[in-house]
């Protein structure tokens, strides 16, 4: 069967999962996001039958661009980053349906243009659409863009009772507590909340998904879901690679800002949050809002809740690599941190004296995103802790990427005649059970949004909760300098003040 029949684009909305017509507006058309992610999302969502039969894509930028240009570069991004084939039924349909406008961030009149080239749009179908403005540009003219359209009258457009523009805010989400506000309040000034879509693009991976799947849809866990049985949670988001060529934008940045205070913090929310009423966007919010706001504030300083550090040289895959003070675009004397672990206290009925100890950083020993939960050991009066008995303590590991899945220590015997324990795994991997073509995270959130479901997206308040709760520590980090920064090797698992960190509480770092 020709791939047309096979993936008929054309033939309109998929039954479950139908979005209305749109127009998909990407604001900064040409950065690196749109080739390596939304582009290929795009494509792989017509593959898939996913779009609605009225699709438009319509580039956004400051540089003129034909709109043939623009679908040759498309075409280029689809070839080199996404994770299908380029497929020419699929991507010639949409091709079709893809232009470009080139114009100011804070040019009110290219916005009449942009209105002007949607009604044209909608004049040649003969049918109203929805418009997903989708804002990935560098956040310094987030702003302007948004008032463009409010002004514009493109933020307020209707289609029938249900659908309105939509508007998708990439990350940064502000800086600091003032400036996400400050962000906030701009956004309401010419958007609903409802029609906002605020990125966090962990959300969309599949396995962050299938934490609140297997937590809420497997009765063995909830019993077992609090401080009468977990002892401590451990969440690590490593990464191998360099700050590279984003040395200007990392600067500004730091591993608080750029992982910590959002990815983190969503996979501590949905680890930790109460079950939600319901999956509606809002009950889960809810939720999420909820279990932020219980974590107690900060202790910075010695013997405190938090620790940084910036990465030196060190071996990597058997090569040398640079210290983060040598990467090109990073200051000699640069107080941006690298990595970052805290120590969390969520002081509710379900977590109190459970820590939630959570660490990012990049140059670390291997690309490894999971979530620990270490459940108490056993009383020791059977089988306590000796040389025949390796006994340790329970853990269940949601791996999100690589390799992802989800794995069960448990402690068995060792085949033989006299009595010998040893930790045993039992492993689930999606890839040997479902095979490994899993949708990117992109994929996922274009569509939902699309379709109006806020679930994956981060409300306006949750910003903020996470924002509250780190400003005082990257407030004392400016003051503080260099001071207190601790330093690992490229390659390492991180700096000896993580290690103490967790050794005060008598606990140890996974090696994941
Ligand atoms: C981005 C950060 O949000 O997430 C990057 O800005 C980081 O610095 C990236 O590398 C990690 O995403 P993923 O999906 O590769 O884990």
């Amino acid at each position: 069967m020709p791939d047309a029949q096979r993936h008929p684009f054309l033939q309109g909305l998929s039954k479950h999962r139908g979005a209305p017509p749109t127009v998909v507006v990407i604001f900064g058309a040409s950065g690196d996001l749109t080739a390596r992610k939304l582009i290929p999302a795009v494509f792989n969502l017509g593959y898939d039958n996913l779009l609605p039969a009225d699709f438009f894509l319509v580039g956004f930028g400051r540089k003129p661009i034909p709109d043939e240009e623009f679908r040759k570069i498309a075409t280029g991004a689809i070839k080199e980053f996404s994770r299908r084939e380029l497929n020419a039924d699929v991507w010639d349909r949409i091709a079709a349906n893809t232009s470009y406008v080139a114009g100011g961030y804070d040019e009110r009149a290219a916005f009449d243009r942009l209105a002007k080239h949607i009604a044209a749009l909608e004049t040649r179908i003969g049918r109203e659409v929805q418009t997903l403005f989708y804002i990935s540009t560098p956040p310094s003219v987030f702003a302007p863009i948004l008032l463009n359209l409010g002004a514009s009258g493109l933020a307020a457009r209707y289609l029938g009772r249900r659908h309105h523009s939509k508007v998708i805010i990439e990350k940064p989400f502000g800086r600091d507590l003032i400036s996400a506000r400050a962000l906030n309040t701009t956004i309401r000034s010419v958007f609903e909340e409802h029609q906002v879509y605020r990125i966090d693009h962990y959300l969309g991976k599949e396995t962050v998904q299938d934490l609140l799947v297997q937590r809420f849809a497997n009765a063995i866990f909830e019993p077992l879901w609090n401080r009468n049985f977990i002892d401590s949670v451990q969440i690590t988001v490593a990464e191998e690679v360099g700050v590279g060529t984003r040395g200007g934008y990392y600067e500004q940045s730091g591993a608080l800002r750029d992982m910590i205070q959002n990815h983190t913090m969503q996979l501590v929310a949905l680890t930790a949050m109460e079950p939600p009423v319901s999956l509606d966007a809002e009950a889960v919010r809810d939720e999420k809002v909820k279990v932020l706001k219980s974590i107690q504030p900060l202790k910075i300083g010695a013997g405190g809740d938090v620790t940084r550090a910036q990465y030196a040289a060190g071996m990597m895959g058997g090569k040398m690599v640079k210290g983060y003070l040598e990467e090109e675009g990073i200051a000699a004397q640069s107080a941006t941190e690298t990595y970052a672990a805290m120590r969390l206290s969520i002081n509710n009925w379900r977590w109190q004296g459970v820590p939630f100890y959570i660490r990012s950083g990049k140059r670390m020993a291997r690309r490894v995103s999971e979530i620990a939960i270490q459940f108490k050991r056993p009383p020791g009066t059977l089988f306590a802790e000796s040389d025949r008995f390796n006994l340790a303590a329970n853990t269940l590991a949601f791996q999100i990427q690589p390799d992802e899945g989800l794995s069960l220590v448990l402690n068995g015997k060792v085949p033989g005649l006299e009595t010998r324990m040893q930790p045993v795994k039992m492993n689930f991997r999606y890839s040997t059970t479902f095979g490994s073509n899993t949708p990117e995270a992109y994929e996922r959130l274009v569509l939902d949004a699309m379709i109006g479901d806020g679930t994956l997206f981060i409300r306006g308040d949750e910003a903020e909760t996470s924002w509250a709760l780190y400003t005082p520590v990257l407030e004392a980090w400016a003051t503080a300098g260099r001071e207190g920064m601790g330093s690992y090797a490229a390659g390492s698992w991180g700096p000896a003040e993580a290690e103490a960190l967790l050794a005060t509480g008598k606990h140890a770092w996974r090696q994941p």
